[in-house]
């Protein structure tokens, strides 16, 4: 069984969706989410779910990135995860961070990567008159959203979508995405 710690910011809903998908004869196991925001609405839903919890508010640490790390990874060492999902993650880790988890490290991006890294996705979609949008699950390096693409969902942009309408239709796709993803790549660990 793969151990699977979910890293989230806010409500959740990809998180949900991976641990409603970890039962039965799937290879994985949710064993912590873990946020940098103890008010974090999935932390209750988590928590729900009967799944271990644990915040490190990224405030408290002020500029001090390498310190407010430390203390992710004190809980993550703990819950001894073998595969890390960033769920809606909002925090950028550092280089020295994904080296201890290399290649184990998955993340879910609002946008077809390489277009739309960082912010606003559908917004700068939106603007650029593309017809197409979607979201990409990948492995996380150093670079920011950047690393080997391990799935991708595309949606119609319509002429009527703002960034909201644009939004919902594609997280619809990414719950169903990132489960099937994590499915396929904790079955490729063995
Ligand atoms: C999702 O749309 C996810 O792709 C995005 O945040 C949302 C989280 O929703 N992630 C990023 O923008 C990462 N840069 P959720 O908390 O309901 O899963």
């Amino acid at each position: 069984m793969k151990r699977t710690a979910i890293l989230i910011s806010g409500g959740g809903s990809n998180m949900v969706r991976l641990c409603e998908d970890m039962t039965g004869d799937h290879p994985a196991r949710p064993v912590l989410v873990l946020s940098n925001d103890p008010a974090a609405a999935g932390l209750t839903k988590a928590s729900a779910m009967g799944i271990a919890t644990a915040a490190v508010d990224h405030r408290a640490f002020g500029k001090d990135r390498a310190a407010f790390e430390a203390e992710l990874l004190r809980h993550l060492e703990a819950a001894d995860p073998d595969i890390i999902c960033l769920a809606g993650f909002m925090r950028v880790l550092s280089a020295d961070f994904v080296s201890r988890y290399e290649g184990r490290i998955l993340n879910i991006h609002p946008s077809l990567l390489p277009k739309y890294k960082g912010l606003n996705t559908h917004s700068r979609a939106i603007e650029a008159g593309d017809t197409e949008a979607g979201c990409t699950v990948h492995l996380v390096t150093a670079e920011l959203d950047d690393g080997p693409i391990l799935g991708q969902a595309k949606v119609a942009i319509v002429p009527e979508d703002v960034p909201d309408s644009l939004a919902a239709k594609v997280l619809v796709e990414e719950h169903r995405l990132y489960p099937e993803v994590l499915r396929a790549f904790a079955t490729s660990l063995g």
